[in-house]
């Protein structure tokens, strides 16, 4: 079986972040989205994985490679533009041929692995299996409409949700999924919808079976969905310290601290990963946060939030809460008079200041 994987798409709700870097290669708990997708197919027992990449995949390439360093063997599929997903498959037909295959939304994180998963699919003999999580928000998702225990109808983003239901990103196909992404026509924005190829095999009466995830999933699509997958990572860490800390420093809780870190007159409440590299000074660093490497946190409190690497945090008078930073963002106090409030930032950037 092969899988299939996506990491194209414009990334529009997480910007700014995504103007400078892929939405795929944003860190959760330190480990870029993309790669807890890859980890879950190998984990499956999946050895040959197609990534569907905007035209200019190269971001995506230079951090797997041909990934044999993960012992899985990459392919590239740069897609034209974002076109749907029912486009990424129709794309993917050469490379995936004949055999029944996974088909793996790279933004979407879940608990416990997807080899469940496929093994429905084979012992339901399906020839479309679909993964199904209860969601307060359905509008925002393919949504199925299931009676008697089947579905019979699948919609995208409705405006009256017929369940509360929401199809995860991810699928298990047979090769009749061709078949319908060559046969469905654009929605109303333009894009081969992944549903309506789902409608269509269900229409043809071919068998659609669906599990539902009964642990946790997240689709990252948006900030606040990027902080609660972090949570809900972070939940699961076991401790290990392996950075340098000072005996002025207090850590409680469950923390991951990473080669060539030094932490000097600070509190650590975990659960918290620092990357390697970073040095924190009389700080506080609260729950719920990663820190990637090489980044500098002095005299500030953070909790709640991702800090991407190389960032810079110092003389911060209010707690840092509920915060995304990209790469190499400064928050520091200014040096010399005037004594102002200075910003740099780039488009479609969010600073809020109590
Ligand atoms: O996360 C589950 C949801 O994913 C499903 O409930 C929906 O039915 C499905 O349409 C999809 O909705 P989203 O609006 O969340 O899809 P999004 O545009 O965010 O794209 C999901 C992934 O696919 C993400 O990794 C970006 C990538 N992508 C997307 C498009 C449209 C591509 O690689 N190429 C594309 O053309």
């Amino acid at each position: 079986m092969k899988a299939l994987i996506t990491a194209g798409g414009h990334g529009t709700r997480l910007r700014p972040i995504t103007h400078t870097q892929n939405k795929h290669l944003i860190p959760i708990a330190n480990k870029p989205i993309l790669s807890y997708a890859l980890d879950y197919v190998k984990e499956a027992g999946i050895r040959e994985v197609g990534i569907i990449t905007n035209k200019d995949g190269s971001e995506v390439k230079d951090v797997y490679g041909d990934g044999r360093q993960m012992g899985l063997a990459i392919t590239y599929i740069p897609q034209e533009r974002p076109a749907g997903l029912a486009d990424c498959v129709r794309i993917a037909e050469p490379f995936i041929g004949t055999e029944p295959f996974v088909f793996y939304l790279g933004d979407n994180i879940i608990v416990g692995g997807i080899k469940r998963f496929i093994d429905e699919f084979h012992s339901r003999k399906s020839h479309c299996h679909l993964v199904l999580a209860r969601v307060p928000d359905p509008e925002r998702f393919g949504v199925p409409e299931i009676r008697d225990n089947r579905i019979v109808r699948i919609e995208e983003k409705p405006e009256k949700p017929k369940s509360d239901y929401a199809v995860t990103g991810i699928y298990i196909y047979d090769s009749s999924i061709f078949d319908a992404v060559n046969s469905i026509k654009p929605s109303a924005r333009g894009e081969l919808e992944i549903s309506d190829a789902h409608q269509y095999l269900i229409e043809k009466g071919l068998t659609v079976t669906y599990s539902e995830i009964t642990g946790w999933w997240k689709d990252t699509g948006k900030p606040n969905d990027l902080l609660e997958a972090n949570r809900l990572v972070l939940d699961n860490i076991q401790t290990n310290i392996v950075g340098n800390i000072d005996k002025d420093s207090h850590i409680s809780g469950r923390v991951i601290i990473q080669e060539g870190c030094k932490i000097q007159n600070s509190n650590i409440r975990g659960p918290v990963i620092i990357g390697s590299g970073t040095r924190i000074t009389n700080a506080y660093i609260g729950p719920y946060t990663s820190i990637e490497r090489n980044c500098l946190i002095q005299d500030s409190e953070i909790e709640y939030s991702i800090v991407s690497e190389a960032c810079k945090i110092s003389d911060q008078k209010i707690r840092i809460e509920g915060s995304l930073l990209g790469k190499g963002v400064q928050i520091v106090r200014a040096k010399s008079k005037p004594f102002t409030n200075r910003f740099i930032v780039g488009d479609q950037s969010i600073v809020e200041i109590r």
